[in-house]
């Protein structure tokens, strides 16, 4: 037995436990069909990631609705056809012993308009063109995510992760910025969270009760204020809806960006509040054995790997043989990206990462 904290199972509040603490983040990866199936390639790339150690194994971001598909290739979790596909890759990472995750996701004003298509956001939006949704389209956009979580569950996976950061169309409503709707879902906090407290509780109830949900939140930037995601993740431990709250950092150690905050970590935020046995994970630039386990030590329950797990689809299992052990470093090579499992598709898509793969 490892004494590794990094190696501790982890009961969660519904569903599978976690066999340790190391989760891959949900990855964007441009390797599905055009209709949002799930290809070959883009199952071989997460089911080699829970074959290398991964307790949690979460998807890319996958579309609910077609209008908010934000990248080509892009994963769809919103039509019977995809139910083959998405099956078939629950089944396989179960097979390995991890426990997976569909992430589900709207981009808002930051989707990709497809012919005829018009962009929507909380809000009109004059930098991208977007419109406001009408009330019933956001009643419409809430019971999409429902339906695609029920898919999800359909096709086997253990839960969903709630795509509700980056500045995409939930945390588009949670901004006070990009958010100036008068009516319910706009105004004070409570509106302004109500999409999101209404796709978890659509979700609870649609879902068999020991189907896990996940939420993934930034914290700040985004036009939005940490304070306010504060009282927001506060609010979501008492309820103790969900399942786990991930925060997408993008630097574990970073400060908060707004001055009156700063002098210590912008996780500490997070971890100081009580959350009963709601799990907090979080992500940003965990490329190393010490960094994951300095999270843990910080009061994280388990860690969201991004990077380090499109360089070593066994990432968990070399932290378990080796304590110390450090990420490949980057530019890597075209040979070792193969190697790894990373199809042409999603290379291309990765040559936009400055640095990451060596020019041949
Ligand atoms: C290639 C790439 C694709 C990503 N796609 C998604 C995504 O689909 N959904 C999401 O929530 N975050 C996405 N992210 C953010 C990661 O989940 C993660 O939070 C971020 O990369 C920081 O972790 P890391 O430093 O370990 O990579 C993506 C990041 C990268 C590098």
């Amino acid at each position: 037995m490892s004494n590794d904290p990094l190696f501790d199972p982890l009961t969660m509040r519904r569903g599978p436990a976690f066999r340790n603490r190391l989760a891959l983040a949900p990855l964007t990866n441009q390797q599905s069909h055009d209709d949002g199936r799930l290809s070959a390639e883009e199952t071989r790339w997460l089911t080699m990631r829970a074959a290398g150690g991964f307790a949690l194994t979460l998807t890319a971001a996958g579309y609910v609705q077609r209008n908010g598909r934000g990248f080509p290739g892009q994963l769809g979790v919103s039509d019977e056809a995809h139910l083959e596909g998405l099956t078939a890759l629950a089944t396989a990472i179960r097979k390995e012993g991890s426990v997976s995750g569909a992430q589900i996701y709207h981009g808002g004003s930051r989707a990709v308009a497809e012919e005829g298509e018009e962009l929507v956001s909380a809000s009109d939006d004059a930098a991208s063109g977007a419109r406001a949704l009408t009330l019933g389209e956001v009643e419409k956009v809430r019971d999409d995510f429902i339906a695609a979580a029920k898919l999800a569950e359909r096709a086997g996976f253990d839960g969903v992760q709630i795509h509700a950061a980056h500045g995409y169309l939930i945390n588009q409503f949670l901004s006070s910025e990009l958010n100036r709707r008068t009516d319910r879902y706009g105004g004070s906090i409570e509106n302004r969270t109500r999409l999101a407290s209404e796709i978890i509780d659509g979700v609870r109830s649609a879902c068999r009760p020991d189907f896990q949900i996940g939420l993934r939140i930034s914290t700040e930037r985004y036009g939005l204020k940490l304070a306010e995601m504060r009282d927001f993740a506060a609010e979501l431990f008492i309820q103790a809806k969900i399942d786990y709250l991930d925060l997408s950092l993008w630097d574990i150690s970073k400060e908060p960006a707004e001055e009156a905050f700063q002098g210590r970590s912008l996780l500490s935020y997070f971890t100081e509040l009580p959350r009963g046995d709601v799990r907090l994970a979080a992500a940003g630039k965990v490329m190393t054995a010490a960094t994951a386990r300095s999270a843990i030590e910080d009061g994280c329950d388990f860690v969201m790997i991004g990077r380090a797990a499109i360089l070593r689809h066994d990432f968990p299992e070399r932290v378990r043989q080796n304590g110390s052990y450090v990420s490949p470093p980057t530019p890597v090579s075209v040979a070792h990206l193969e190697a790894e499992g990373i199809s042409q598709a999603f290379r291309n898509y990765l040559s936009a990462f400055p640095d990451f793969i060596r020019p041949e």
